[in-house]
């Protein structure tokens, strides 16, 4: 638990990084100095900030910088603000700071989602606190409900669109009806997208806070090597209007669940992936760079958090947050939420979760087709939910929706169908989400 300072002591802050976050963070700390000091109990006061390149940075005074970030985490400083990002140094420099008994303020979803049990036990050992509120969705409080508010409660599932540029780039495509590689680069133009868009295209970025959200939400130590991953590189613009005749918007979702598995004990499938959602889908409706998530629990039932999810400004929101809220226990001497991951539960690969799947065939319009199609989803024990045929000529449009099956016989199923002699073209599949199986 971290000691309760002298009446009217600063509470004393170290900031490492000072970049699109960390310059907002330091303005904000300037900006909002006597209401911190009210909301607290005490002053918060920045003394140091490391940096890669001092020269570089105008906005903070010259007698704070250093690049000796190490040795900042070593002097007289309570609470330590990480907003470098990456693997390392951010973890070395967190767990020295950690060990310390120091509080930690993290907005670094990567480092969480691959040794946040690391973090937290060495934030355990010390009584410690660790609070990464912006790491998931930036602005939006999101992980304090899961942490704190639905404590009480039995959280069954976790949706939502939790990467910026993705939905950026799928909503540009429903709008327009342009392709992945033209709207990426109107994306990149305009500043959505980085010059090296792999970790939010290719699913990265929101694998990491989908495993944040369900370590959260199920009390179970989950890391990104545990969630299934697709990006939206192979997402055409065909899939986006299949998606847009049937009433659908395609989104990239994190979706993290708790299911039954064979033995009937209690398990996790954590996944993020591109899909299908109806229009009428709370979640259909965010578009542009923002974020939304879904969470559903017993109690509760349905709740939707909605905001930005980056941006210099929103992000050092949740990291002012959670600096007032660690800072707040210094002054009185308690501790925020610890780790909570008693529960335990195994990551179901993803060739066992139940999905639905839409697909869109071209095929050869003649007598016997759409039998020799349907018996394939039979031999694999999928069942057909919707099927709508349109002829065109001497081919027809072909479009079936499954009901819940195992997505390894989903894959297997489509598998067998491209190769049948009747399907001149696999046009689109998809997974389909947010509706009655
Ligand atoms: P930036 O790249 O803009 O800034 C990184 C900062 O870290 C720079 O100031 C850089 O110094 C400094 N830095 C890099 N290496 C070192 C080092 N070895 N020692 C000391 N300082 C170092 O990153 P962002 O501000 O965009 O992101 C920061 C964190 O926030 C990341 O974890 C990111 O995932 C997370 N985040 C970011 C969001 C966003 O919208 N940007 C949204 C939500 C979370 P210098 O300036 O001198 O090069
Ligand atoms: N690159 C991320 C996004 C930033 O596009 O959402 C926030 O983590």
């Amino acid at each position: 638990m971290s000691e309760r300072k002298p009446a009217g002591r600063p509470v004393r802050v170290a900031l490492l990084g000072c970049g699109t976050v960390g310059t907002e963070v330091v303005r904000l700390l300037h900006e909002q100095a006597d209401d911190l000091t009210a909301r607290v109990g005490a002053p918060v006061e920045l003394v140091g900030v490391a940096v890669r390149r001092p020269n570089k940075h105008r906005e903070v005074p010259a007698e704070l910088l250093t690049t000796d970030a190490a040795g900042l985490i070593d002097s007289d400083v309570d609470v330590v603000v990480e907003v470098i990002g990456g693997i390392e140094p951010a973890r070395t420099l967190l767990l020295a700071a950690l060990r310390a008994g120091k509080s930690v303020v993290t907005a670094n979803k990567a480092l969480l989602a691959e040794h946040g049990g690391e973090l937290f036990e060495a934030a355990d050992a010390s009584g410690a606190d660790l609070y990464f509120e912006a790491a998931v969705a930036g602005a939006i409080p999101l992980l304090r409900p899961l942490r704190e508010s639905l404590a009480g409660d039995r959280i069954t599932r976790v949706m939502g669109i939790v990467n910026g540029t993705t939905n950026f780039i799928l909503s540009a495509m429903d709008g327009t009806g342009a392709s992945y590689a033209e709207t990426l680069e109107e994306a990149t133009q305009l500043g959505y997208a980085e010059a090296d868009p792999t970790a939010d295209v290719d699913g990265f970025d929101a694998a990491a806070k989908a495993a944040i959200l369900a370590s959260l939400a199920f009390h179970t130590r989950v890391t990104a090597a545990d969630v299934h991953r697709e990006g939206i590189a192979s997402v055409t613009a065909a899939d986006v209007a299949a998606a847009r005749e049937l009433g659908r918007a395609v989104k990239l979702l994190a979706i993290c669940e708790r299911e039954v598995d064979e033995t009937g004990g209690e398990a996790v499938s954590v996944r993020v992936h591109p899909a299908m959602i109806p229009r009428s889908h709370p979640l259909a409706g965010v578009n542009g760079a923002f974020n939304a998530v879904f969470v559903e629990a017993e109690a509760a039932g349905q709740l939707m958090f909605y905001g930005q999810g980056a941006g210099g400004a929103p992000t050092a929101s949740a990291v002012l947050g959670d600096l007032v809220a660690v800072a707040r226990n210094r002054v009185v001497g308690g501790r925020g939420p610890r780790e909570s991951a008693y529960a335990d539960l195994s990551v179901r690969p993803m060739g066992q979760t139940p999905t639905r799947y839409h697909v869109s065939l071209d095929v050869a319009d003649r007598s016997g087709v759409l039998a020799q199609v349907a018996a394939v989803f039979a031999e694999h024990d999928v069942s057909i939910a919707v099927v709508r045929q349109q002829g065109r000529g001497e081919d027809a449009s072909l479009v079936v929706v499954t009901h819940s099956a195992q997505d390894s016989a989903l894959q297997s199923t489509v598998d067998k169908i491209a190769g049948l002699p009747v399907v001149r073209e696999v046009v689109s599949v998809m997974r389909v989400e947010g509706e009655e199986s």
